[in-house]
Order: structure tokens, then sequence, then C-alpha cells
């Protein structure tokens, strides 16, 4: 997947990029930043905060993980605001799929470009099926997932 510039609703510029082993400690500060509320949804249990170590083994579940970072220009600094992943299963044809944006970058559409781009590398790759678990309570993801997927799916 090459490198894509984006713009949010709001105008922010948005760099979409793979995820690269060097991304970990920001990716955990990122994690750190989140809401309790956005944190317990990725996660789907309360945490106060995680270490790299832990995020690592979270993250990187055995099998071969397709990560997708959003990374936007702070002055002269550069921060992820988001990752999406998924992870191939031990079955053939099957994924699992996990997503977060920051709090503040939410409801700005990064999610639905980062699924999209998620299921349209999967379906190039021969993944037939996400699976995963995801809170009843969950509207918000559920609501983007069908509206991402019947899009991709009638592309
Ligand atoms: C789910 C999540 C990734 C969506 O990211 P996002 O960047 O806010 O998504 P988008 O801006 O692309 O919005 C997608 C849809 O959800 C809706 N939506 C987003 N946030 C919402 C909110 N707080 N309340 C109601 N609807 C909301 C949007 O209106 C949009 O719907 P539309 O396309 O019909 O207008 C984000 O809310 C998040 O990180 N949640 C916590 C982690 C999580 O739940 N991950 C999934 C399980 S692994």
């Amino acid at each position: 997947m090459d490198e894509q510039k984006t713009l949010l609703n709001d105008g922010s510029r948005v760099t979409l990029r793979r995820a690269r082993p060097g991304d970990i400690s920001a990716l955990a500060a990122l994690f750190n930043r989140l809401s309790s509320q956005t944190r317990y949804m990725r996660f789907m249990k309360f945490r106060d905060s995680i270490s790299e170590t832990v995020l690592v083994r979270f993250l990187e579940a055995q099998g071969t993980t397709f990560a997708i970072v959003a990374e936007i220009e702070v002055g002269s600094e550069k921060k992820l605001i988001a990752d999406a992943r998924y992870v191939v299963d031990s079955l053939p044809g099957e994924a699992g799929l996990g997503i977060v944006v920051e709090d503040a970058y939410q409801r700005l559409g990064l999610g639905n470009k980062m699924l999209s781009m998620l299921i349209e590398h999967a379906r190039q790759s021969g993944i037939a099926f996400f699976i995963g678990q995801v809170l009843s309570e969950n509207d918000i993801f559920c609501h983007l997932f069908l509206a991402t997927s019947t899009i991709a799916a009638t592309d």
C-alpha cells in the first residue's frame, strides 16, 4: 500500500501509511491519550494506561498483521492519531479486525477511510471474512462497519 495524503472533514491534513516497527512508542502514546471510553471500546476492558510491552503483545497477536496508521503534523512534530489493522487468523480466509481513532479526531471520516482501506487490502489478499469481538453497546462501530463494508462490497 502506498502512502496516501488525505483531508479530514474539518480540513486537517493526514497521512495514511503502513505501520512500521518503529511506530510502537508513538502508538503507545496514542493509546495512552485515548479517553477511557474509547480505550474500553478498543480493548474491551478498562485500562488506566498501557505499556509498550503490553501494547506489542496486544497488537501483534499471532499471525500476519496488516496495519495502517494515520499521522498528522503538529508544528515540526509528527503524531499518530489512529490505528487500524487486521490479523490473519489460523483459519485461511479469515482475519481479526481492530480500529481506533483518537477522540479529538473522531467523527471526521477517518474511521471510514481507514476501514475502507483495510477492506480493500483484505479483499485483494483473499480474506473473505473479518471476525472479532465487539461490545454489544458499540453502536458506532457497528454502524461504521455495516456502512463501510456495504459500500466496499458494491464497488
Ligand atoms: C469506531 C471509530 C473507529 C469510528 O471512527 P471515526 O473516525 O469517528 O468514524 P467516522 O468519522 O468515519 O464515522 C463513521 C460513522 O460513525 C458515525 N459516528 C462516529 N462517531 C459517532 C458518535 N460519537 N455518535 C454517533 N455516530 C457517530 C459517523 O456519523 C459516521 O456515520 P455516517 O457515515 O453515517 O455519517 C471510533 O469511534 C473509535 O475509535 N471508537 C473506539 C474504538 C472502537 O470502538 N473500535 C472498534 C472495535 S475494535
